[in-house]
């Protein structure tokens, strides 16, 4: 036989899905829909529900538990159970004017930004172009043809803005950070409740994505043309290894952080609403129970 007639492993098979690949690589794809699937959809009623997002002690003092979701709470409406006491409240109540068609949740004045952030996170586009948009949905794995590939020149423009949506999320690990800081005190006592090690877990995984994001090492440590010109390490290039160790577990961090936000709120939800008991050292008294 010659070299020309030698027969060569792989190739491509033309058709939806089709693939010489022998492994299982529906997996990844199927895993990726069903949790983006439920996180989102959590993540939607727990917006539109408006309650039982803080939990907190009856004079509504100094600390508590506050939802991720709804965090910071911009506007409030005092009448809906498990609401966050009027000094949680950047802006007061909802004011007359707000229009009656918008839910008056003060998640959906603020989800926009974290959602921003991640949606155009470069490891998600990644996992929904190839699980939602099948293009392709794997390696070797015949995906939805297109026509010329714009990339993200034109239909997908404003995935650039995710470098502007970072800034944001600083912002967000900040308040966050706040708020872990504030469940450790109950009516200005200082204590620890399930919920204190709850919300510090969700900030510090919060905090390690943003310091995982490519956007954040490049802020921090990527316009230095040259690192090691001089012969030593810069602080540029520190900053970069310290971004670039959260950058390589970026996936791992993106799915266990979202999980982890989604049961935060849960969490909050469940003890507000008096169905869980959060084991801490303030006692039963110091857990509201208005609006129940
Ligand atoms: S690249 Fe994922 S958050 Fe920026």
């Amino acid at each position: 036989m010659s070299s020309s007639d030698t027969v060569l492993p792989g190739g491509h098979v033309v058709g939806l899905g089709e693939t010489r690949r022998p492994d299982k690589w529906w997996v990844g794809p199927l895993l990726t829909v069903s949790f983006i699937g439920v996180a989102i959809g959590y993540g939607t009623i727990a917006m539109l529900m408006g309650n039982h997002y803080w939990v907190g002690a009856e004079g509504h003092g100094f600390g508590g538990y506050l939802s991720p979701l709804y965090s910071p709470v911009l506007m409030f409406d005092a009448s809906a159970a498990g609401a966050a006491p009027a000094s949680h409240a950047w802006f007061g109540a909802f004011p007359e004017w707000y229009p009656s068609l918008l839910p008056k949740s003060p998640a959906f004045l603020i989800l926009l930004f974290p959602g921003a952030f991640r949606f155009t996170c470069y490891y998600y586009r990644k996992a929904y172009y190839r699980s939602f948009g099948f293009a392709p949905p794997g390696c070797a794995v015949e995906g939805v043809r297109r026509g010329k590939y714009e990339g993200e020149t034109k239909l997908f423009l404003f995935q650039n803005l995710h470098r502007y949506a970072m800034y944001f999320a600083v912002i967000f690990n900040i308040i966050l950070t706040y708020d872990a800081v504030m469940s450790f005190f109950r009516d200005g006592a200082l204590g620890i409740g399930v919920g204190s090690v709850v919300l510090t877990i969700n900030a510090t995984l919060l905090a390690f994505y943003t310091f995982g994001c490519h956007s954040f090492r490049h802020l921090i440590g990527g316009r230095a043309n040259c690192f090691t010109c001089d012969g030593k390490e810069t602080l540029s290039s520190k900053a970069w290894s310290f971004g670039t160790f959260f950058n390589q577990r970026h996936m791992q961090i993106a799915w266990v952080s979202l999980a982890w936000v989604m049961f935060t709120d849960l969490y909050v939800r469940m003890v507000s609403m008096g169905i869980w008991t959060d084991f801490n050292t303030w006692g039963e008294a110091a857990t509201k129970t208005v609006g129940l």
